[in-house]
């Protein structure tokens, strides 16, 4: 059997983990908003106001610290008002990025910020840059804000609302050098300090305002931003990464008819992340080595071709293990970021790429991606600690292990995947700087790399006990079979 070392330091603290590294991410687009979230207060399915019970159950049990919305592409075209007043009189328009079907605008901001406030999450509001005017978001801001007498606080007041919401996070436009507008970064950044000009903290509220960065490796979009984004208080430009295992857009590939060797090529690319994060990061140290700009991950996960059979411009898509495995060595590695990294946005919440929650009618499924979640949720808020793992090669592609270590509260919480599809490791987890004295708690996802969870058997994939760890004079030892994920709990 192979053998693995982890080697843990408690000592060396990285930084505290943001409990919105653990954020998702909600569009406008196919199954997402509509059915998979919102409802309507007349339909079958149990809701609160037409938001589904059961999906808001779900992202309280792993703690959803975030949610950005309305998109994605569709935040550049969206315009709030058509979004708020009387239901029956909003305008009905094209949503021209997924699909062209007719957006309806039954779920608009009052919509989104009483979901955060059933889950218990921040909002994260991806105002429009591309189609929109500087006016418009102004005054979408002083709406959710203001809380005195203004033409925005009487008309969300007449809406309903008499106290403003709180609102911290602001993205100024999506993906801006794509369906964005294609602008070029200096160009864009012009725009965005224009914008951010009138962006206003009202009665208290603090914006904490994100330009949008660059697509994947575009470094030269990171040095044009970071260099002219000026002393306005920016607090964080975004980054999007996706997994496409192909390479190619045209043939992404198939969400679960895949080969061994496409298997590795997947997490080969996951593991980018790794590189995106130091190379964008050490940019930004030279021009903010303060780190008072963070980095935010706000699309990030698998996207492969179309259901058979689904609408091509919706983007649903199942979940296997891979995901699982790709979600595990991604949240690994932005744990081990969280210096820089502040927040990361899984694409996407609700029946839209690699979601973490499917559904059909009144039915719903976790996919192994939520459960990664459910089982990494005790690294939010903790601090993140000096791990390094020796392990031999999978797939002569990757390595095999993937590893991250917190504490909060005296605990260690140790998560790791085993991303071989064949082959059981033995890991040696060697820990300096914390006396462990017992393992309060161990739990695994372990199945086959193609098996998944669905409408007729939702919990084929899930978590259960782990057995096969021990503790001796402090250090750990276990065996984590072919694809598995592992968290373990240490406490003194
Ligand atoms: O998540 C789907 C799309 O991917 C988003 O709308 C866009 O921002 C990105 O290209």
């Amino acid at each position: 059997m192979e053998k693995t070392g982890v080697y843990i330091n408690a000592k060396d603290v990285k930084g505290r983990i943001n409990p919105e590294i653990y954020g998702n991410f909600s569009e406008h687009l196919g199954r997402c908003i509509y059915e998979g979230i919102y409802v309507g207060e007349s339909s079958t399915i149990p809701n609160t106001r037409g938001i589904r019970n059961d999906i808001v159950k779900a992202f309280r049990h792993i703690k959803l610290p975030v949610l950005r919305w309305p998109g994605g592409c569709f935040a550049d075209e969206y315009h709030w008002k058509d979004g708020i007043g009387e239901k029956s009189s909003r305008k009905k328009m094209i949503n021209t990025n997924w699909g062209g079907v007719v957006e309806d605008n039954s779920f608009g901001t009052h919509e989104f910020f009483d979901l955060c406030e059933q889950i218990g999450c921040e909002p994260y509001i991806a105002g429009n840059l591309g189609s929109g005017t500087v006016n418009e978001l102004a005054e979408w801001i002083e709406y959710m804000t203001f809380d005195g007498v203004s033409p925005m606080a009487e008309l969300r007041r007449k809406n309903g609302r008499e106290k403003p919401w709180k609102l911290k996070y602001l993205g100024i436009g999506n993906e801006n050098w794509g369906c964005g507008g294609n602008m070029r970064a200096q160009y864009y950044v012009d725009e965005y300090r224009r914008y951010q000009s009138f962006c206003k903290n009202f009665s208290g509220n603090e914006l904490f305002k994100i330009a949008c960065g660059p697509n994947a490796d575009d470094w030269d979009w990171t040095e044009v931003i970071m260099k002219n984004l000026g002393p306005w208080h920016t607090r964080g430009i975004s980054l999007h990464y996706y997994t496409v295992p192909s390479g190619n857009w045209d043939k992404k590939g198939s969400a679960r008819d895949f080969t061994d060797e496409e298997y590795y090529e997947t997490i080969r690319k996951t593991l980018y992340m790794e590189t995106l994060l130091t190379r964008h990061g050490q940019i930004m140290d030279r021009y903010d080595p303060a780190h008072n700009i963070g980095l935010i991950v706000d699309e990030w996960g698998c996207w492969y071709d179309v259901e058979e059979g689904t609408n091509p411009g919706f983007l649903y898509q199942q979940n296997t293990m891979r995901d699982a495995v790709v979600a595990a060595c991604n949240l690994n590695i932005l744990n081990s970021h969280c210096d820089r990294v502040i927040m990361a946005n899984i694409a996407q919440a609700v029946n839209v790429l690699q979601a973490v929650i499917l559904t059909e009618g009144a039915g719903m499924v976790l996919t192994p991606t939520y459960h990664v979640f459910d089982m990494y949720k005790a690294h939010q808020g903790a601090d993140s600690v000096y791990c390094y793992v020796d392990t031999a090669k999978a797939g002569e592609k990757i390595p095999m292990v993937s590893a991250s270590a917190s504490v909060k509260d005296d605990a260690m919480t140790i998560t790791l995947a085993n991303c071989s599809v064949s082959d059981d490791t033995e890991v040696k987890i060697n820990i300096a700087g914390y006396e462990a004295g017992k393992i309060s708690d161990a739990v695994i996802m372990n199945a086959p790399v193609r098996e998944l969870n669905d409408f007729d058997d939702p919990d084929r994939v899930n978590i259960k006990e782990f057995d096969d760890v021990s503790l001796y004079e402090g250090n750990v030892t276990a065996t984590l079979p072919a694809c598995s994920i592992v968290r373990i709990t240490l406490e003194k």
